[in-house]
């Protein structure tokens, strides 16, 4: 297939924590049409094996395919650490893939404070090393230290943030002496954004503390621009956002991750 301006771009995450990257894409480039897919059914992703989030991945890029999609957008991390590779396989010529692991890297590797980058997100990311050999690979000189935080996912949904509790626990992370002296620190969850001032509060301006959202958008905007795909058709159809399992606590927590009201919309893509 060819890529026209006017097909969608898609968008899949485990569950609905990738909308704070789908709505930094609808702020960058308005004229985009948007498919998401969350896979609530199968959230989280990030204590999965790695096979598990692969054959996810493979079946959610069938939708987005069957779509139109012109470009795949990981909008998570755990996907994205683990199934970028075989899916740009995978998919081959028929749309590009971007995850949210390559803009990071490329950004914070020339924009370093000081070359001693922490890094946090899930099990399955931080088990995948991706971003310390990514980071290394593109300067050996870069120091990189890596920590999985999985309690902070189902805090932030159970809209546990800017609490006693939340400060605790972030405190509690982010004084683990792997992340002693760093100058940099990447979150490397879709869902850290949310909690990104109370991380800044906790540095006190010492650390410089980087979100994937803006970064992957501007990564898109790029590809779109040099490969003259963008749409700027005001008459473009409307969004959608699906996921695989629907609740109504999904819906809410959809409108807080994407900052405005967003319809769910379930399709039962494992039936
Ligand atoms: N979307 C996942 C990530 O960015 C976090 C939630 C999950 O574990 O599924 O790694």
């Amino acid at each position: 297939m060819t890529s026209r301006a006017s097909n969608p771009v898609g968008i899949f995450d485990s569950g609905i924590g990738g909308l704070t990257v789908a709505h930094e894409i609808k702020r960058q480039l308005p004229g985009e049409q948007i498919i998401y897919f969350g896979d609530t059914a199968h959230l989280p992703y990030g204590d999965k094996s790695a096979a598990a989030v692969q054959a996810y991945s493979i079946k959610i890029a069938d939708l987005l395919l069957q779509r139109g999609c012109k470009v795949i957008v990981i909008a998570c991390n755990t996907a994205s650490a683990v199934s970028t590779e075989l899916l740009k396989e995978y998919v081959a010529s028929r749309a590009r893939v971007i995850n949210v692991i390559d803009p990071m890297v490329e950004k914070v590797s020339q924009n370093t404070k000081d070359g001693r980058i922490g890094v946090i997100g899930t099990k399955g990311t931080i088990l995948s090393s991706v971003y310390r050999l990514k980071l290394k690979n593109k300067d050996s000189l870069l120091h990189v230290r890596e920590l999985a935080t999985p309690l902070l996912v189902p805090m932030i949904e159970e809209g546990f943030i800017h609490n006693r509790i939340s400060g605790e626990i972030i405190e509690t992370y982010l004084s683990n002496p792997v992340l002693k002296n760093i100058s940099d620190l990447i979150l490397g969850c879709t869902h850290y954004p949310l909690i990104k001032k109370d991380i800044e509060n906790y540095y006190k301006g010492a650390v410089v503390v980087h979100d994937s959202s803006v970064e992957t958008a501007r990564y898109l905007a790029a590809y779109l621009n040099e490969n003259n795909l963008c749409n700027s058709n005001p008459e473009r159809p409307d969004d959608h956002f699906y996921v695989s399992d629907y609740t109504d606590d999904f819906e809410r927590s959809a409108n807080h991750f994407f900052g405005e009201r967003v319809i769910l919309e379930e399709y039962k893509l494992w039936e």
